[in-house]
This record gives C-alpha cells, structure tokens and sequence, in this order.
C-alpha cells in the first residue's frame, strides 16, 4: 500500500499531518503483530542497507532500529563513532558523504547538536532518519509514545497528556508536543519554572508548575529523564528536592485519572523522577510496552521511507 508519508526523511514530527501519522500507526500495529509472532522475518527490505551512525550513545533507539531493519531483511551497518574516523577529527558532513557514497539506503543518525540530522540530509541522496538532535526532535520516539497510547486508550484525540519534567532539555517533549496536537491531544507541561521552555505555550500547551495540578485528571502522565549532560548545573538544587516535588511517586499519581498511564521514554533515573514502586507498577506503568512499540515504529518507518526512495525514482 502506498505511504501517504511521501517525504525522503524523517526529521521530525513538526510538519506531520493526522493522516500520515494515523498510517504509519497503523502499518506499525501490523508490525507489532509480527514481532510478537514466532516468524519475524520479512523481505520488505530485502536487498536494502541501512547504517545506523549514532554520536550519542543508545540503547533503545539504536537496537530497535537495527532489529527492525533486520526482521524487514535488510542488511545492517552499526557505526560506532569512537572506533571510527570521526575519533581521527572527521567531520559529520565528511563522514556522511563518504557513507554516502557507499549507497546505503536509510541513514539512521543521532547526534548531539540540534539541526545536525537536518544538515546531513542535505548532503546525501539515501533516505535520513533522525534518531534524535540535540534537544530539538526524536521523531520515532514521539510515533511510539502514540501507537502506546492508541493501542491502550483507543484513540488519541481528546485525551489529556502531561508531559512532566526536563521539558527544557528534552527531544522527545519537543515531537511529543507537535504530534499530539496534531492528532487533537490536550497537552500540558508540567516542569520546575528553570527547566521549562520559555513561551511553551506559544506551542499550544498549558503549563504547571505543580506536578499534582499539572497531572489533575490526565489519561496520561509521560515522565522526562532529568539530562544531566545537557546541564551545566544550576538548574535544580538538588535531586532530592526535585524527587520531592516533581518526581512521581503514588500519592501524587492520585491526582491523575484513576486509569491513568505512566510513560518514560527511558531510561529513567529512578528515585529522581519516578519512584521504582510506579515504574515497575504493571497496571499502571506502560514504559516496557513503550520499548516494544519502538521496534514496530521503525518497521514501519523504514518500509515508509524504501518505499518512498522507490517511488521518487533517481536520487
Ligand atoms: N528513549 C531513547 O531514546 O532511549 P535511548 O537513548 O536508549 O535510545
């Protein structure tokens, strides 16, 4: 069936439609079913190469993608940049356009400057994939975040989500944002006042500064990683405050809907922003399915992407 995703690349959810996003759920539900089936080997990639080149390290992302691009058939290149030329002085647009001439298909790329994926697109003719810039987008993320919540909550329009926590330094609040309103979300966010993004409600959320106000009667409560290594301190006084006031814990979690989903993209600092007893809380705590639906995510993105590659003819 063809995409109605019809773009090369994938480098953020800012400019997805409802239908876009509504197909590639739908085509990573189909591959869900898959994975959790005893044959998980396809040939939709058959013959298709796809490099993963990741400068921050990973442990969701990059596994995911390299086994959805393995159960698609695909062949699969991990490029660690400490053992490659980049540790030599290599630059990101030399390193692309030397991949690049190995034509590859999809790059799959990480990389700590916000707009740096964006930049090496422009530079080689295979599909891109952002695996998360800086702290500017993680697109994949933001889709199985969604396919999580579709799949328990049935649907995603009219649903209350708070997104609660680092939100200055997070991608994945960034395409969460952007994707949840496009499917007609309400979506708050939920941060000390140092840790929130100025003018965020300028992106059509509203915005807490009290965890038990900001999650009141949410379906959904999406908890963010504290990223220490995008601070350079000062942010919160200690992490023991910041767990007393913004970590989620059970008494807190009472202020949300009886139903309500606990979500962290991972991977989390426990006992900082969540307490292991929600974490771990199997009727509450979706975080495992999270990780499951990244594998489906990114079946359905890189078949999306080949088959664009497919139809845009030379490249
Ligand atoms: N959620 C996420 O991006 O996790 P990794 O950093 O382990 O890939």
């Amino acid at each position: 069936m063809t995409p109605i995703y019809a773009q090369r690349h994938l480098l953020g959810t800012r400019s997805l439609t409802a239908p876009e996003i509504t197909d590639l759920l739908d085509r990573a539900d189909r591959y869900a079913a898959v994975n959790r089936s005893a044959e998980k080997k396809l040939a939709v990639l058959a013959g298709r190469t796809v490099v993963n080149l990741f400068y921050e390290n990973s442990t969701r992302t990059r596994t995911s993608f390299e086994l959805a691009a393995k159960r698609l058939g695909a062949d699969v290149v991990n490029m660690q940049t400490g053992a490659s030329s980049v540790a030599k002085g290599e630059t990101l647009i030399d390193t692309a356009a030397t991949l690049n001439a190995m034509h590859p298909d999809v790059l799959v790329v990480r990389h700590q400057d916000s707009g740096a994926v964006s930049l090496l697109s422009q530079k080689v003719n295979c599909a891109v994939v952002n695996a998360g810039d800086g702290k500017h987008e993680h697109p994949t993320q933001a889709l199985l975040d969604a396919l999580t919540i579709r799949r328990r909550k049935g649907r995603l329009a009219g649903l209350k989500v708070a997104i609660c926590g680092d939100v200055l330094h997070s991608r994945v609040a960034r395409s969460n944002i952007h994707l949840l309103a496009a499917m007609g979300a309400e979506v708050r966010l939920v941060a000390p006042r140092t840790l929130c993004i100025p003018g965020a409600e300028s992106l059509g959320v509203s915005v807490f500064h009290d965890l038990r106000a900001g999650i009141a009667d949410c379906d959904i409560v999406m908890m963010l990683r504290i990223q220490n290594e995008r601070m350079s301190g000062g942010f919160i006084p200690s992490t023991r405050e910041y767990f007393r006031f913004f970590g989620l814990d059970r008494e807190k979690l009472a202020a949300a809907k009886p139903d309500a989903l606990v979500m962290h993209p991972g991977p989390m600092n426990r006992g900082v922003e969540i307490d292991s007893d929600i974490a771990d809380d199997v009727e509450r705590s979706v975080i495992r399915e999270q990780v499951e639906m990244g594998v489906a995510v990114r079946m359905a993105v890189l078949e999306t992407l080949t088959l664009n590659l497919a139809r845009g003819g030379d490249r």
